[in-house]
């Protein structure tokens, strides 16, 4: 019944992951910033003491990087479990800074071996219209924008690889093992970090719904018109003109999980979050199959409640209960890596 509901969505096959990139940056979240031309890193080294039991050191870490000439920085913390050498990490991009986090259960990654650095969305630019705030104001002296110009999200994911410029610096985290990660608007940045940046193993999405991991074709939940109507700064002006005419978007969601193609990706879903609308969240996971190895390897039905379908190169998997980003969803996001990992 899954195959005959995706036959019903009538969405875009699959192209090449430059075209499949090309369309979506140009039409939905805008072009990527530029990379710096330089960085370096203000580190304030164990700014909380005995942090996780003495299990961890806590970090916090300023990249000062030139960007088209000029200076940008912005503060993010890091997690890193004491002993032992090439850890895998999660780069969580949060609504807050805080480290641990209600989003974030620190001591409990730390304690399974991974490191954990976080920013905070906002510290990259606000998450509003302003356009001059931050990041977007290096880019748009004037505030203003136009046509594939890049919108918030674009700049969040930006700021998810300036994480990772640093922990590829660090001998105690693994390069091979960097795992970005969010949680609704973050969880649609997450994808699109994984999307660009191929130095991501795996990417994970939580909850991230409308123009995230979720089909706009045919969805019950949020519609393209809905978001570009409350949150137009997340993308690029091209995306308004699809508003109530999703049928017409030359790409569907399932092109976005499709570019991390062959990097792993989960996405998670809650069994009461109408608006993210989880079967179309598990449809976009098992269409975007087609472009790895192994796909997303499911029974015919959507998932069950408390499921982990880890098997292929895409998992999914749905959780009990409401819109969070929750300790449940960091331990099947934990299993995921590991197996995927082969740890
Ligand atoms: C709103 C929005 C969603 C988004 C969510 C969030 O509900 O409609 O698209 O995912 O906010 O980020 O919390």
């Amino acid at each position: 019944m899954l195959k005959e509901e995706l036959t019903r969505r009538n969405l875009p096959p699959l192209r090449t992951k430059e075209e499949m990139l090309e369309t979506l940056l140009r039409e939905e979240y805008g072009r990527m910033p530029p990379a710096p031309q330089y960085i370096i890193y203000d580190v304030q080294q164990n700014i909380v003491n005995r942090f996780c039991a003495g299990h961890a050191s806590l970090h916090r870490v300023t990249p000062r990087c030139v960007v088209e000439g000029k200076p940008f920085s912005f503060p993010f913390t890091a997690a890193i479990p004491t002993e032992g050498e090439k850890h895998p990490f999660f780069i969580h991009i949060n609504f807050r800074r805080d480290n641990p986090d209600r989003y974030m259960p620190t001591e409990e990654l730390i304690d399974a071996g991974f490191a954990v650095l976080s920013f905070c969305y906002d510290d990259v630019s606000r998450d509003n219209d302003d356009f001059t705030d931050g990041l977007a104001g290096l880019l748009f002296p004037d505030g203003k924008r136009k046509g594939d110009d890049p919108g918030k999200i674009a700049m969040w994911a930006w700021g998810a690889s300036r994480v990772l410029d640093w922990a590829l610096t660090r001998p105690e985290l693994d390069p091979a093992r960097a795992i970005v990660c969010g949680h609704s608007r973050l969880g649609k940045t997450a994808l699109l970090a994984h999307a660009v940046d191929e130095r991501f193993a795996i990417g994970y999405s939580n909850d991230s719904g409308c123009s995230g991991a979720a089909l706009a074709r045919g969805t019950r939940g949020e519609t393209v018109g809905d978001i570009v109507g409350r949150f137009h700064p997340w993308f690029c002006e091209n995306y308004y003109k699809y508003a109530g005419r999703a049928e017409q978007l030359p790409f569907d969601q399932h092109w976005l999980i499709a570019c991390a193609a062959p990097r792993p990706v989960l996405i998670g879903s809650a069994s009461l979050d109408d608006w993210a609308d989880p079967i179309s969240e598990q449809l976009a996971a098992l269409a975007a199959g087609e472009a790895f190895p192994v796909g997303l390897v499911c029974p015919d039905r959507p998932a069950q409640v408390g499921e982990l379908l880890a098997d292929g190169l895409v998992g999914y998997h749905l959780r009990e209960g409401r819109h969070y980003f929750s300790r449940h969803d960091w331990k099947q996001l934990m299993a995921f890596a590991r197996a995927k990992f082969g740890d």
